[in-house]
């Protein structure tokens, strides 16, 4: 069983061995047990206090310790960049990615679907698959491009970071920070998700506005890991992504040597199931920024590098309204998976882990059967269960790849869902 403490972002002082973490000093002269101290930085040193966010590591060996790496060729398909060219405006759809028949570990199962931006300029998210099979054994990883939104929907995940270890199953998300090294361990021998690099400003609550200080995603519902370690002199690999590709070194230590640590930058979990919903209560919808987890702001006011939103169960009471998602044309880019059940605007075609893109000013909304049974609909309290579908909505087109649009499980009659609808009869 892994250990947390409640919240994320805060200030935490956790450590594996007692004794091991010094006390009124960052870097002493000399650290207990011989340790070595190391800052790991995830915003630039001089960013304002509330956003700073850095954690001291006293671990077995420095970070520093290891060889040059070389390009990793046992996956080409993680990319930054090699987008579809031209970018097409159509509005896509794919089934979920399938279970391979061997044994593949997370690294080697992962594929770039979708993008935009620069991990290089720090603007942008990479979107990502994975369909593993193997535990990760004798190899780490850590991206240097972006912090990684863990989103699973099949089979539960063990993820080993040196700074914890964080377990989770379908409808709990887990964040490793930018430049933190992981192994990722399948307790049910396989998992499937989905994964939002974040090349911008760290994910973060959202501000609640109006709703006061209640509300969404409760602070207290994220859990952070405490201190963890393994002390193992045998060969590792450990790998990074780096400019969207990866890079392999070998060690001859295991590198999730963190022995304790503190400060606020730290891998974190939280249960979906959790979220407070808020909805109407009268007459009409919110905008869906109203089931907004988490958000990367970028320097334009109130337009997310990424929003982390979620559609989970609730109670659709609305009067005089058609209660799924309206028809609508969106300035942002919207990446749409399912996690679990249905989603309230498609009767069929989108299961869990499918996946639907609709890109900027290209409209979208409920298919022709959903607003058939919509309209026709009791209008009476109705909980909505059995349904956990989420997005990754930027400020940028979201640029799917070469592979997605290539892959057969891209559906290629998705405009189709929004044909037959009845043209509307005006009085004579
Ligand atoms: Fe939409």
């Amino acid at each position: 069983m892994a250990d947390y403490v409640p919240g994320f972002g805060n200030h935490v002082a956790t450590e594996a061995v007692p004794g091991a973490l010094p006390i009124g000093q960052n870097s002493p002269q000399k650290v207990p047990f011989g340790l070595y101290a190391e800052q790991l930085s995830g915003t630039a040193f001089t960013a304002p206090r509330a956003e700073n966010k850095r954690s001291w590591l006293y671990r077995i060996r420095p970070a520093a310790n290891h060889g040059a790496f070389h390009r990793y060729v046992g996956n080409e398909r993680v990319t930054a960049g090699s987008f579809a060219d031209p970018c097409t405006p159509n509005r896509l759809r794919w089934n979920a990615l399938e279970l391979p028949s061997g044994k593949v570990d997370f690294v080697d199962s992962l594929v770039t679907i979708a993008g935009n931006g620069d991990p290089g300029a720090g603007v942008g998210i990479g979107i990502h698959l994975f369909a593993t099979t193997a535990s990760m054994e004798r190899r780490v990883l850590f991206s240097a491009d972006g912090e990684l939104l863990i989103v699973p929907y099949l089979g539960r995940m063990r993820i080993e970071t040196e700074l914890g270890v964080i377990e989770i199953e379908p409808e709990q998300i887990a964040v490793v920070p930018r430049g933190v090294r992981f192994r990722v361990i399948l307790p049910d021998g396989h998992a499937s998700g989905y994964v939002c690099e974040n090349y911008g400003a760290l994910l973060r609550l959202p501000d609640l506005g109006p709703i006061g200080s209640n509300g969404l995603a409760n602070d207290r519902d994220f859990e952070t890991p405490v201190a963890w370690y393994e002390d193992i002199d045998e060969k590792f690999e450990l790998i990074q992504k780096f400019q969207g590709h990866f890079w392999s070194t070998e060690l001859d230590h295991s590198p999730l040597d963190v022995v304790a640590w503190h400060g606020n930058l730290a891998p974190y979990r939280y249960d979906l199931r959790r979220f407070n919903a808020i909805n109407t209560v009268s007459y009409d919808h919110p905008d869906p920024s109203i089931f907004t987890v988490l958000t990367s702001p970028s320097d334009r006011a109130g337009t997310a590098n990424v929003d982390f939103v979620i559609f989970p169960p609730r109670w659709l009471v609305a009067e005089h309204t058609f209660r799924p998602p309206w028809f609508h044309r969106n300035v942002m880019g919207e990446f749409m998976g399912l996690i679990n059940g249905v989603y309230d605007a498609k009767l069929g075609g989108f299961a869990p882990g499918g996946i639907s893109l609709h890109n900027t000013m290209n409209g979208h909304g409920p298919d022709q059967a959903t607003y058939e049974k919509a309209i026709a609909a009791d209008l009476a309290p109705h909980k909505y269960e059995n349904t956990m579908a989420f997005m990754f909505e930027s400020r940028s087109v979201i640029r799917p790849t070469a592979w997605a649009l290539e892959a057969p499980s891209c559906q290629h009659d998705y405009d189709h869902v929004w044909s037959g609808f009845e043209k509307a009869v005006l009085p004579k």
